[in-house]
């Protein structure tokens, strides 16, 4: 038992020490990894020796909560080698994990890299990477190849777990652009150093990929075919970071509902999520995101009966008009959705509901819009995301016709950002003067005397206490609600 209650990295930082760098790399992974960070740990000696300095990193995250998770591992990796971590772009690696899910989300990267080519010029140390959904893309890889020969370091979202090998051959050869681009995930490589952002909570990566192809969606060409873990690898990680302190985990798949469905042994995510909720010492347990189309009944049972699973449920929507929804290939239309909505309430009454929406997909008429807006005011969501339609390269709906005006969208999109809003505030209050069990996260941002915290549908409180109260959960009467958040005081 000795070895389970020993913190993860500390393990791997065994590992790596007993690594012999005379031999050549070892072929399998994890060991080649472990032998690259080794390596690369001694070349950084080297030139932080030259440099008469240590030498730091940023890892700067675009988009989901996937690549959040993917950033994570990346600066565990990063931290092992002996980079020292920074929160600014004046460091001596800088790394965007970027996003492609919307054109603005690429547009945002392509701004900031002019800026870190300024920065480089300055700093003779200084390296750029760039990884993630967004250098999965081919015309974006013969972009960088043309005109940003500054970026030393290229990888994308199926070998992120190389990082240390790309970062050694990066330091051997300054002056070359390493490329490494995988078009799938020959293999997943868990078993490396991880540095997660907080002590408390964590993502925990259920499954990876998509296979559903809204056709407006980039997603699965970027991230590849659906894949699950088993069952006893997340069951094996969640254990271990709840030895570690973590009470809340948020499992992170593009469907989780279509969970474990081609694993050798089949499970469903509602089974999985039955396994999970009997870890002890484990308080809260989240997922994202679940696909209306593969909610099962089973799903909904288990939400109401086990309390570890908390009453919160991202489901998007996309559009409210069925003719719009099988456009977009979403596998449900208007009724069965609010259908689905109604069985979630009849069986947990005080759910909280989120989505994401779409507006101006191609050929969205008024009458398509208003039956989205129809929708918000059934459901009555708690929050939601609401895009403007962006056209990505390669999707079926890029090469749809009648794509909507740009006026047309704008006025839409503030139609239902006011009607979101409004609906959002109203549900938000509905626990004023209740009771509810708040978990801590940090202490708030403005006013020093409060601290921040999550109800368990997700809710934001913000209360007077101190740094002490940081990743437990405390009972707070919610005094009032101010919009999307509430001000509460802790009951003793
Ligand atoms: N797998 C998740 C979504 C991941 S992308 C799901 O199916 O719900 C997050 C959100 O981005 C989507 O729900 C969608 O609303 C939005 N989105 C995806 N592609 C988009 C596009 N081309 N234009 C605008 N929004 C888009
Ligand atoms: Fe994109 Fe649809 Fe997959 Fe979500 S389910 S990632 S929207 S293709
Ligand atoms: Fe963006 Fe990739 Fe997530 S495209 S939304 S970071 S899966």
């Amino acid at each position: 038992m000795k070895r389970y209650s020993m913190r993860a990295n500390e393990k791997y930082q065994e590992l790596i020490a007993g690594m012999d760098l005379t031999k050549p790399a070892p072929e399998n992974e994890p060991f080649r990894q472990y032998y690259f960070i080794e390596r690369a740990k001694n070349k950084l000696k080297e030139i932080e020796a030259e440099a008469g300095r240590k030498l730091t990193f940023n890892v700067i995250t675009f988009g989901c909560q996937m690549n959040a998770r993917d950033s994570e591992k990346l600066r565990g990796i990063l931290e092992e080698i002996g980079y020292v971590r920074v929160e600014t772009e004046e460091a001596d690696l800088v790394i965007y994990n970027t996003c492609t899910v919307r054109d603005n989300a690429n547009k945002k990267v392509y701004g900031r890299l002019g800026k870190l080519q300024s920065l480089k010029r300055q700093n003779p140390y200084m390296q750029i990477g760039l990884c993630g959904c967004m250098m999965q893309e081919e015309q974006v890889i013969e972009k960088m190849k043309k005109s940003y020969r500054f970026v030393n370091l290229i990888f994308g979202t199926h070998n992120i777990y190389k990082l240390a090998e790309l970062v050694s051959r990066s330091l051997e050869q300054p002056d070359q652009m390493v490329i490494d681009i995988q078009q799938s995930a020959d293999q997943v490589v868990e078993e490396l150093p991880v540095d997660r952002k907080y002590s408390f909570k964590s993502g925990v990566n259920i499954m990876y990929g998509c296979n559903n192809f809204c056709t407006y969606c980039i997603v699965p060409y970027v991230r590849g075919r659906e894949k699950s873990r088993t069952p006893e690898e997340i069951l094996c990680e969640i254990r271990q970071i709840v030895s570690e302190g973590v009470v809340e985990v948020m499992l992170l798949g593009q469907n989780v509902n279509s969970y474990g469905k081609n694993l050798e042994k089949p499970v469903s995510f509602a089974e999985l999520l039955v396994m999970i909720q009997e870890i002890e010492g484990l308080e809260r347990i989240r997922f994202m995101t679940s696909h209306p189309k593969d909610l099962s009944p089973e799903l909904i049972e288990v939400m109401a009966k086990y309390p570890k699973i908390c009453p919160h449920q991202h489901l998007p929507l996309q559009s409210g008009s069925s003719r719009l929804l099988q456009k977009m290939n979403r596998h449900y239309d208007k009724e069965s959705y609010l259908d689905l909505v109604d069985r979630i309430r009849a069986a947990v009454p005080d759910i909280s509901l989120t989505t994401d929406i779409i507006v101006g997909f191609p050929g969205e008429t008024e009458e398509d819009f208003l039956e989205t807006m129809d929708v918000v005011e059934k459901v009555r969501y708690d929050s939601a995301f609401t895009f403007i339609y962006s056209k990505r390269t390669g999707t079926p709906a890029a090469a749809m016709e009648d794509q909507v005006p740009e006026d047309v969208i704008k006025d839409r999109f503030d139609r239902l950002l006011a009607l979101v809003q409004k609906v959002g505030r109203e549900q938000t209050a509905r626990f004023t003067g209740q009771t509810k069990k708040v978990l801590v996260e940090q202490v708030n941002e403005q006013d020093p005397s409060l601290v921040t915290g999550r109800m368990d549908n997700n809710s934001v409180v913000h209360f007077p206490g101190d740094a002490s109260l940081i990743g437990t959960l405390v009972d707070v009467h919610l005094d009032e609600c101010h919009g999307f958040y509430y001000m509460g005081t802790a009951v003793r």
